[in-house]
């Protein structure tokens, strides 16, 4: 306020911003509705978290178990990043409550689960004004702890009343094992969070002509993802990469500052996370203009090819390396054949070899579920090293990745980068790719491309 009248406090110290003045006392505590507040969770999301209680109970008799939820991270100041819950704790509660901690104690014959969350605070409460993390006046209404306890059937006590256990096992390992099978409820989850993936792939490549018009760049469709996947879920599951020409070839490229380059292709690595925190992971390089240029195709069908190749082999039963050798052993035939290994094929297959590794550092795929990379605190003998099973779900992502500066390459495959990343159940005869909506071959690409942008 500007104008011509002193305020009272002029020439005196200037006020706090008091939350203790009498006045603002006798006026904030009365006169608010009772709000009934639902917990944000179905019976089937709670069915599925008190089954993954159970199969944790049993895996660790006897000993007692605590989860917690974590803690947003500062970002500056008194302002934090957007909070996510830990991973290990959804799974067990379907719960995303920030602070809280579940804590099974055992007992002969299992366990005894208890939730603790952070109180709403609610009118009468100095934090229902007082507090930017839990007042109402400030974060919106929230569920109750009778609420909670309610929707899962779990006895729900205050946080203020959590008192550590001595003695809690580190689970970490044991949880990530368990939560390499999905259940019905959670493979759910991962079938929706892909079909909104693939609509957003959708959404992204309807804006490319748009971006290149008004040279938004990779950021416009970076932001065309993540707003479609805060829409339709809860955000997306990863960083979301955008890679136009000599950018698709870095793998982990989230930068995303560069233009889109009409002629070049356009890699997106992009996945929804769902409400319920399951996310996609889905790779698609696509031809900006609706037409690959022949050595753009030739390397595609290669990393056709060998994602052709690696799916082949996702069926239960098979070991989990089975399908990244079968896809490395495609490419390293391509590349021997373009003459871009210093080896024969066999040697470069060879353990001490790998020289075709140069292209492709990564590996060809990984466990996907709440996490993008789920399950990787599983020991080698668990994950890398054991056999595929019904229930497992998976990305396999074989690529080609031929950098702009690499002195090595022939001049016309530098800056090409094609990644094909697709996610797959195991069942229990074979898999399906749930992802398949999207074309995967080079000519269905430019179709889609075409249908998508014109
Ligand atoms: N899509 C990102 C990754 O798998 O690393
Ligand atoms: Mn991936």
């Amino acid at each position: 306020m500007t104008g011509t009248t002193r305020p009272a406090y002029a020439g005196t110290k200037p006020p706090r911003l008091a939350d203790d003045s009498p006045g603002f006392l006798a006026q904030i505590g009365h006169g608010w509705a009772e709000r009934d507040v639902v917990a944000p969770v179905d019976a089937a999301a709670a069915r599925a978290a008190a089954e993954h209680r159970a199969r944790l109970s049993a895996a660790l008799p006897g000993r007692t178990i605590v989860i917690e939820a974590g803690w947003a991270p500062r970002r500056n100041g008194d302002a934090n990043y957007a909070f996510r819950p830990d991973s290990d704790f959804v799974w067990a509660t379907s719960c995303q409550v920030e602070g809280g901690v579940l804590v099974l104690t055992p007992l002969p014959g299992g366990h005894d689960a208890v939730l603790y969350l952070p109180s709403p605070a609610r009118p009468g409460e100095r934090d229902f004004y007082a507090s930017p993390a839990y007042g109402e006046l400030w974060v919106g209404p929230s569920a109750g702890l009778d609420a909670w306890s309610a929707a899962l059937d779990l006895p729900v006590r205050p946080i203020s009343r959590y008192a550590a256990p001595t003695d809690p096992v580190d689970a970490g390992r044991v949880l990530s094992d368990l939560r390499m099978i999905k259940d019905d409820w959670e493979i759910a989850q991962l079938r929706a969070a892909v079909d909104a993936t693939v609509h957003g792939f959708a959404a992204v490549a309807r804006e490319v002509p748009h971006a290149i018009a008004e040279n938004l760049g990779e950021r416009w469709l970076q932001g065309t993802f993540d707003r479609y996947a805060r829409t339709f879920g809860n955000g997306p599951g990863y960083s979301t990469i955008v890679g136009s020409g000599p950018h698709a070839p870095i793998l982990h490229w989230v930068r995303c500052d560069g233009p889109i380059l009409p002629g070049e292709t356009l890699l997106l690595d992009m996945g929804v996370e769902a409400t319920s925190l399951y996310t996609a992971d889905v790779t698609r390089t696509l031809p900006v203009g609706g037409a690959f240029t022949p050595t753009q195709r030739a390397v595609h069908d290669l990393v056709e090819a060998a994602h052709r190749a690696g799916m082949a082999q996702v069926r239960p039963g098979a070991q989990y390396s089975d399908f990244h050798f079968a896809s490395m052993e495609v490419l390293v035939h391509g590349l021997a054949d373009w003459g871009l290994l210093p080896v024969s094929v066999d040697e470069a297959l060879a353990p001490q070899g790998q020289q075709h590794r140069r292209f492709v550092v990564c590996g060809v795929g990984h466990h996907l579920g709440l996490d993008v990379h789920d399950c990787d605190v599983s020991e080698y003998e668990q994950y890398h090293g054991a056999p595929l099973a019904a229930g497992m779900v998976l990305t396999v992502e074989p690529g080609l990745y031929f950098h702009a500066h690499d002195e090595t390459l022939p001049p016309e495959l530098r800056g090409i980068g094609v990644r094909l990343e697709d996610d797959l159940l195991v069942t229990p005869t074979g898999h399906e790719v749930l992802s398949e909506a999207l074309p995967i071959d080079a000519f269905g690409l430019e179709q889609w491309t075409l249908e998508k942008t014109r």
